[in-house]
C-alpha cells in the first residue's frame, strides 16, 4: 500500500483560532496534513516532505517587534505556498510589498470582487454572483502594495488587495478565511490550492487510515500484551475496538465503575465490548471506595483530585494483577498533541483524564497511541467503520469526574442515584424528539437545596434538578440550547412524578462565557 502520509500539506500555525479548521477541511478532502508551530524546526516539519504549504492566520501584526516570520526553509521546498490572513501579510512583507493598518477593522461577512481569473478564485467556484463571492474576514492590517510578480485577484471596498497570486512561483495569499464555513466556496478555494495547484493525492480515506493504523499497531506491538483504561468515551472505545481487531486477546481493558457514571453506562460498556466484541475486560466495581473517599467533601477541585487519584489507585491495583504487560494504550487524539506541543512541538502528551499518572514508568510500560494523528470527527468515522454503536460514537462528552461535578457539594450514592434517573429521563426525551444530536452536550445537575412542593394534600421539601443543554463547536464558548418549552415541561413532569426526592426542575439559560458548561 502507498504510504497514506506521502502526499502531505504542511500547515504552519501563526496562532489563529482557525488553524485546526484549515486542517480539518483538508482532511475532509481526503488529503493528509499536519500542523506545526511557525517556529518549528525544519527537520520536524518536513520529516515527511510536503506537496504544499499553508501559512495560517494569527493574532499579531507584522509590524510588532519580533513578529512571527515565515522561516526561510519554507521557500526552499519547491512547493506551492498559500498564506491566509496573517500568512498573506507575512508573505507580502517577505517579498518586499507593504502591509499597513487598515482604516477600519474588518470582521464578519464581506463580498470579494473577483478581479482576475486566477488559480484559486476561478471557474470552479459555484457561489459567484455578480462576479462576487461571500467571505469571512477578520483583520486589522491589510496589504497596501503588492510585491513584484504578484497580481490582485480579489478586492473589497475596505481591502483593495483581498487576494493575490504569483502564478509563476505558485505563491498565493487570501486576506479572508476560506476554512470558515461562512465563506461560500471556501472548501472549493482550498481544494483549488490543494488538489489543482499542489496535485495532492487523496489517500486519506477511512479505509486507508484503518489499514495504516492496523499495520502500525501490528509493527509496534508484535506479540506483546497491551493494557487499556476503557472509559466508554469515544476515544478509548475506538482504541479498544482498533487494538482488538489487530491483537485480539493480547489486549486487556480495565473499566473502572466509580459510581459516578450515567444510568446503565457500565452495563452498556460491558455488553458492547465484553459480550458483543469478546474483548477481555476487568470490570472494577469500585463505587463504595469512591463514595467513601468523597464522603463529606464539597470543594469541586478537591472532589476532582480525589476522583482522579482514586482512579489511578484502582487502575494501578488492577493492572498489577496482570502479567507480562508491556504497553499502555491511550486515546490521545491530534488536537491534544497540537495543543500540548510546546513551541518547537516535541512534547509528548498524556491526556489528563486518561492519565494513569506515573503508571507507564512505574510498570515500565511503553505507550501505544493509535489515534495521535486523528481529529475527533475522524475518530468517530473510524469507530463506526469498526462496528461500534452509533449512540456510543456520537455520545456527548462526559467529564472524567462524571456525576461527581454534577452533584453540587458533597457527593453520596443516594444523590448519584437520583441524578442518574433524572439525567436518563432528560436524555431519553431528547433522543425521542430527535434533538440529542442537535445539541452538543446535555445533562442534569443535582442541586442540594430543598424546595417546597405539594403532593396531594401534603407539602414536601425535596431537591431541585437543573437541566443544562448547550450548543457549541469548540466547548470554549457555548450558547444555551433553545429547547421547546413543551419538551422541557414534559421532562420536568416525568422527573418530579417518578423521582420522589425531587420537587422542582429548572432549566439553565446561561451562555458560556460568563457561565461554564458544567456547574462546578
Ligand atoms: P466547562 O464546564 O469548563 O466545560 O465549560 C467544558 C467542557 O469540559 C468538560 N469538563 C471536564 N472534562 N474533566 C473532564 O474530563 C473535568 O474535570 C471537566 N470539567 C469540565 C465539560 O463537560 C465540557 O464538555
Amino acid at each position: 500500500m502507498q504510504d497514506i502520509h506521502s502526499s502531505k500539506i504542511l500547515i504552519l500555525d501563526f496562532g489563529s483560532q482557525y488553524t485546526q479548521l484549515i486542517a480539518r477541511r483538508i482532511r475532509e478532502m481526503g488529503v493528509f496534513c499536519e500542523i506545526y508551530p511557525w517556529n518549528a524546526s525544519e527537520e520536524m516539519a518536513i520529516k515527511i516532505p510536503p506537496v504544499g504549504i499553508i501559512l495560517s492566520g494569527g493574532p499579531e501584526s507584522v509590524h510588532i517587534q519580533d513578529a512571527p516570520q515565515i522561516p526561510h526553509w519554507v521557500f526552499n521546498q519547491n512547493t506551492p505556498i498559500l498564506g491566509i490572513c496573517y500568512g498573506m501579510q507575512a508573505l507580502v512583507q517577505h517579498f518586499g510589498g507593504k502591509v499597513i493598518a487598515a482604516d477600519e477593522h474588518e470582521f464578519g461577512f464581506a463580498e470579494v470582487n473577483l478581479t482576475n481569473e486566477g488559480d484559486l478564485l476561478n471557474k470552479n467556484l459555484t457561489g459567484v454572483s455578480d462576479n462576487k463571492i461571500k467571505v469571512w474576514m477578520s483583520h486589522g492590517d491589510r496589504v497596501d502594495v503588492l510585491p513584484e510578480g504578484f497580481t490582485t485577484i480579489g478586492d473589497t471596498p475596505a481591502c483593495p488587495i483581498a487576494a493575490m497570486e504569483n502564478q509563476a512561483k505558485k505563491i498565493y495569499g487570501l486576506q479572508f478565511h476560506p476554512e470558515v464555513s461562512h465563506t461560500a466556496d471556501g472548501a472549493q478555494i482550498l481544494e483549488n490550492f490543494v488538489i489543482q495547484t499542489c496535485n495532492a493525492e487523496k489517500l486519506w480515506t477511512n479505509a486507508n487510515i484503518i489499514a495504516d493504523l492496523k499495520q502500525q499497531i501490528a509493527e509496534q506491538v508484535g506479540d506483546k500484551q497491551v493494557l487499556l483504561g476503557l472509559s466508554g468515551g469515544v476515544d478509548s472505545s475506538v482504541v479498544a475496538a482498533l487494538l482488538h481487531s489487530v491483537i485480539g486477546d493480547q489486549l486487556t481493558c480495565v473499566f473502572v465503575d466509580n459510581g459516578l457514571l450515567r444510568k446503565n453506562e457500565a452495563e452498556e460498556v460491558m455488553q458492547t465490548f465484553a459480550k458483543n466484541m469478546g474483548i477481555k475486560i476487568v470490570h472494577s466495581k469500585s463505587e463504595d471506595l469512591f463514595m467513601q473517599k468523597l464522603s463529606g467533601v464539597s470543594d469541586p477541585e478537591e472532589k476532582r483530585k480525589i476522583i482522579g487519584n482514586t482512579f489511578i489507585e484502582v487502575f494501578d491495583a488492577e493492572a498489577s494483577k496482570l502479567e507480562n504487560i508491556e504497553f499502555l494504550a491511550q486515546g490521545t487524539i491530534y488536537p491534544d498533541v497540537i495543543e500540548s506541543a510546546g513551541i518547537g512541538g516535541t512534547e509528548k502528551v498524556i491526556k489528563s483524564h486518561h492519565n494513569v499518572g506515573g503508571l507507564p514508568e512505574k510498570m515500565n510500560l511503553k505507550l501505544v497511541e493509535p489515534l495521535r494523528e486523528l481529529f475527533k470527527d475522524e475518530v468517530r468515522q473510524i469507530g463506526l467503520e469498526l462496528g461500534l454503536p452509533r449512540e456510543m460514537v456520537f455520545r456527548h462528552p462526559f467529564p472524567g469526574p462524571g456525576l461527581g461535578v454534577r452533584i453540587l457539594g458533597a457527593v453520596d450514592k443516594t444523590k448519584a442515584d437520583v441524578l442518574r434517573e433524572a439525567d436518563a429521563i432528560f436524555i431519553k426525551a431528547l433522543r425521542d424528539a430527535n434533538l440529542y444530536d442537535k445539541v452538543s452536550q446535555a445533562f442534569a445537575v443535582f442541586l442540594p437545596v430543598k424546595s417546597v412542593g405539594v403532593v396531594g394534600d401534603n407539602r414536601r421539601h425535596a431537591y431541585v434538578i437543573a437541566l443544562r443543554a448547550v450548543v457549541t463547536t469548540d466547548f470554549m464558548t457555548a450558547t444555551w440550547a433553545d429547547l421547546p418549552a413543551s419538551l422541557l415541561g414534559e421532562v420536568s413532569r416525568k422527573i418530579i412524578n417518578n423521582i420522589k426526592e425531587v420537587s422542582r426542575v429548572v432549566y439553565d439559560i446561561s451562555d458560556k462565557p460568563p457561565a461554564t458548561i458544567e456547574w462546578e
